[in-house]
Order: C-alpha cells, then structure tokens, then sequence
C-alpha cells in the first residue's frame, strides 16, 4: 500500500509545510515554496513499537567495533589542477560524493570537462544538458588526452549507476542534477524530491563501489529553482565556484569538507581555450599604472589561506540625485555602508550626500574583514583627491568606534607584500605584539585609531 502526501518544500533550505506560505520561516527566502507529491510505501514499514514486541525479524545489520573496521587508505586520485586539489584537501577521495555549484554560465561544465580531458584515468562524463556533438566540440577546444574520456548522454540515474558498474570508471561527473531523474518518482526533473532522491542515489552507488562522483547544480541569484543547498547534508564536499560573469576571474571554494579544511581556495581565469589556474593572484590583482592616482589602495588581503594583494577602488563625488547611490562590486554593500557611517560619525567626513562607488580588481569578492583598512583609505583618497603614496599597501578590520582591528595571519601577508617589492604596509599596531619587525625589508606603520591614519596619509 502506499500512501500519497501532498506537502510544500522550500527550494532554499528544504523546509516542508502543509500549506503554501510567502516567505520560508525556516531560512527567511521568499517565494521559495513549492508543491511537492510525496509517495510513502508503507507495506514494508514495521508497526509502531515493533522492536518491544520481540517477535523474529530480519537479520539486521550489527554495530561494529571500531578498530575492527578496514580503513580506506587508497590514495587519493591527484589532478593535473593543483587549484582543484587544494580546494579538495589534496585530490579526490575515492567513493566521494561532491557537489559543484554555481550560477549558469559561469563555468562549471568547462571546469570539469577540462578535469576529464586531463585526468589519467576513465572517466564518464554523464550531460543531461548538451548533445556528444556540443561537448566534443568544447573538449576540442579545451585540447587535454581524450582517450579515456566517456560521454554520456542520460538523465536517468539509475540507469547511469548500472551503466556505471559495467563500466568501471575512476569517475563520475554528473552534468547536471537538476536535469537527471530517477523513473520511481512521480516528479520533474530539477524537483526537489528528484534533486533529493538522485543525489541519495549517487551517495548510495559512490559509497558501495568507492568510485567517485562530481554532481553539478545550478543556483540562480532569486532561488526560484531548487538549489544545491538541499543537497548539502547528503554530499561529502561542497564547492562553489563564482565570480563576475563580465570578469575573468573565477573563484573555487570549499563551503563543506568531510576530507579536508573549509579554508582553502582556488583561483582560475576563463580563456578562450578554457580555464587556466592562477598560481600567483596578486601580480594580476594590482593594476599596473603607473602613475599615483587618488581613491585607489592595496589591500593585503587572505583568500583561504594564501596571502594576496588586491587592489581596491573607490570613486567618491557629489550626489546627483536626491538619495547618494552606493555601489560595490566584490565587496558587501551592508559592510561598505557600515564604513562609510564609521567615517562619517567618527571622522566627520561628508560621506552622506556623496555618490560612493567601490571596485575590487578583478570582481573577486573578498571576505576577509583586512581589507577595511584599505577600503577606507581608498575612499578618503577620493574624497580628498589626495593620491596614496605608491608602493604602499593596507591591511586591517575597522572596528565601530574606528578603533583598527588586529588580523590574522600578519607575519604571510608582510611577506607576500615584501616579496612583491611594496615599502611600506599600514596595520594595525594590536597586530605587533610578538611580531619581529626588523625581519621584513618592508617599513611598517602602525596604528590604533583612524585619525591616526588620516594625519599621516592625508593632511
Ligand atoms: P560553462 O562551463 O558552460 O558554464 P556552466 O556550466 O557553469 O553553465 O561556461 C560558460 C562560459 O564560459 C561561456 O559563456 C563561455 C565561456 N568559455 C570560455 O570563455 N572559454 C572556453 O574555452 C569555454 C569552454 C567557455
Ligand atoms: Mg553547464
């Protein structure tokens, strides 16, 4: 007998409800809901409170002391793409579940065709979104050992895992897990219920034949199709792979890790002939003028656990229209707004009727809270169209009260910005403290406050 339920799931978090609502209570996304057919079987389901009855079942699996349980030491399978292997703790574990997501079009078909092409190994490459015809004439382009690379055109995902066990391959890639399907649900293909039961499908099969699999999902800016954030608990790694579809940079980072650190990143940038890796971020990051130009600073930042110097951009001008714009690109809007009220309140500077334009080179969108310092100097060098000496960089958090903040990991980044020929850093001096600064070639400015700053650099 099986039981049919109707229910709402959220696409974003995965929330069910009986009834249709507005806005998900759970993750707080509107117009996330979506009706979903659920189909129970209950015929095999045991009774409540079977196991007091003590009547002979089936022969249930036993718990097992843990020295007595094979560990799983095979290698890891090493890429080619050193950035891919960081992100990944150091290549790929076998029988892995691992989850890529990204907006459309940003590159995560091209990524991992390229991991294909480039691994030695079998590798089926499994597209539910473009013909054999389209992806071997992407591979063509991407050029790479295609020997051993399989392409296979299903969405069914049972049947891939029994095409799969035939096959024996080294890998798996699923392109993508909105558009595969398993035939015993009764829903569309980039469902929730089907999302959910492929990627179930995928774990089962990775886990039983240690063959790992890469799914790739789509996220889209509004959320209104299912996002891979369902899937989070049921994959071992997450990735996300991002960056500004009018730039080349592309970044890959690590949200979840059974097998590795969450702290890791990879940097790529999209060619004609595909993605190339990054190695050295920073000589790319900084622009290469020459002359001194106001509302310009470097920050030197951390992305995972790499030091990098990025350069920041601010333009700062009279407000054409009643309400000052503001807008920021790479860098959070709500964090920009709340340094230019620090400014203004603590400095006394006339940020609130200025139009306030902000740019990250690149359009790499930083986390690390180091790159106040430099935002900050890069919007007052605006407003006052007073140049920042060259060969200086910036690094740390701009507190509320405009107290700067110690940063972590100080000592790699006066180093990255030594090596790179800068002569002077600007820190914060809670960040000296133990620090032996007459190891560094590199002069060092340090201080507590902002005006501080602000009388050194500007009057
Ligand atoms: P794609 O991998 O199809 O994105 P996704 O799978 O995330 O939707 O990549 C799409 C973009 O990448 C496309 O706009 C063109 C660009 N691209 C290049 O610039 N060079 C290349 O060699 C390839 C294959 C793609
Ligand atoms: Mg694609």
């Amino acid at each position: 007998m099986s039981k049919v339920r109707k229910v709402f799931i959220c696409s974003s978090c995965g929330a069910q409800s009986p009834k249709w609502t507005g806005k998900c209570p759970s993750c707080g996304e509107w117009n996330t809901y979506q009706e979903e057919v659920l189909q129970r079987d209950t015929s095999a389901e045991p009774g409540r409170n079977a196991w007091k009855s003590g009547t002979p079942h089936e022969i249930l699996p036993q718990p097992i002391a843990l020295p007595d349980i094979q560990s799983n030491d095979t290698p890891r399978l090493v890429t080619s793409d050193d950035e891919l292997n960081r992100v990944l703790g150091g290549g790929i574990v076998r029988g892995s579940l691992v989850l890529i997501g990204g907006q459309p079009g940003i590159g995560k078909s091209t990524l991992l065709l390229q991991l294909a092409l480039q691994l030695n190994a079998k590798v089926i490459y499994v597209s539910g979104e473009e013909s054999e015809e389209q992806i071997k004439m992407r591979a063509d382009r991407l050029g790479g050992n295609p020997s051993q690379c399989y392409i296979l055109t299903e969405t069914n995902a049972t049947r891939i895992c029994t095409i799969a066990i035939d096959f024996q391959p080294d890998l798996i890639i699923a392109d993508s897990i909105q558009t595969l399907s398993v035939p015993y649900l009764d829903a569309m293909p980039g469902s929730i219920s089907q999302i959910r039961e492929c990627a179930g499908e995928f774990q089962r099969f990775a886990k039983s034949t240690h063959i790992p699999v890469f799914l790739i999902g789509h996220i889209t800016k509004d959320g209104t199709l299912a996002g891979p954030k369902l899937l989070e608990h049921i994959v071992d790694t997450v990735l996300q792979f991002e960056g500004e579809q009018q730039y080349t940079y592309r970044i890959l980072r690590t949200l979840k890790n059974r097998f590795g650190s969450t702290d890791e990143m990879g940097i790529y940038e999209m060619q004609a002939g595909g993605l190339r890796q990054v190695s050295n971020p920073s000589e790319l990051l900084l622009s290469q003028h020459e002359e001194t130009l106001s509302g310009s600073a470097v920050a030197a930042t951390q992305e995972g656990m790499r030091p990098m110097l990025i350069e920041t951009q601010a333009l700062v001008s009279k407000a054409v229209y009643g309400t000052p714009q503001r807008s920021a690109t790479g860098f959070d809007l709500r964090r920009l707004s709340m340094l230019l009220a620090v400014l203004e309140k603590r400095g006394g500077l006339p940020f609130g009727q200025r139009d306030v334009f902000l740019n990250i080179a690149g359009g790499i969108r930083v986390d690390d809270p180091g790159i106040d310092l430099a935002i900050v100097a890069a919007l007052i060098s605006s407003l006052e169209d007073v140049p920042i000496p060259q060969k200086s960089c910036f690094v740390g958090e701009v507190g509320l009260s405009g107290e700067i903040r110690a940063v972590n990991r100080i000592e790699q980044r006066i180093q990255e910005a030594d090596r790179l020929g800068f002569e002077t850093i600007y820190l914060s001096k809670y960040n000296l403290k133990g620090l032996d600064t007459q190891r560094f070639g590199i002069k060092i400015h340090s201080f507590g406050r902002l005006e501080e700053l602000y009388t050194v650099l500007f009057t």
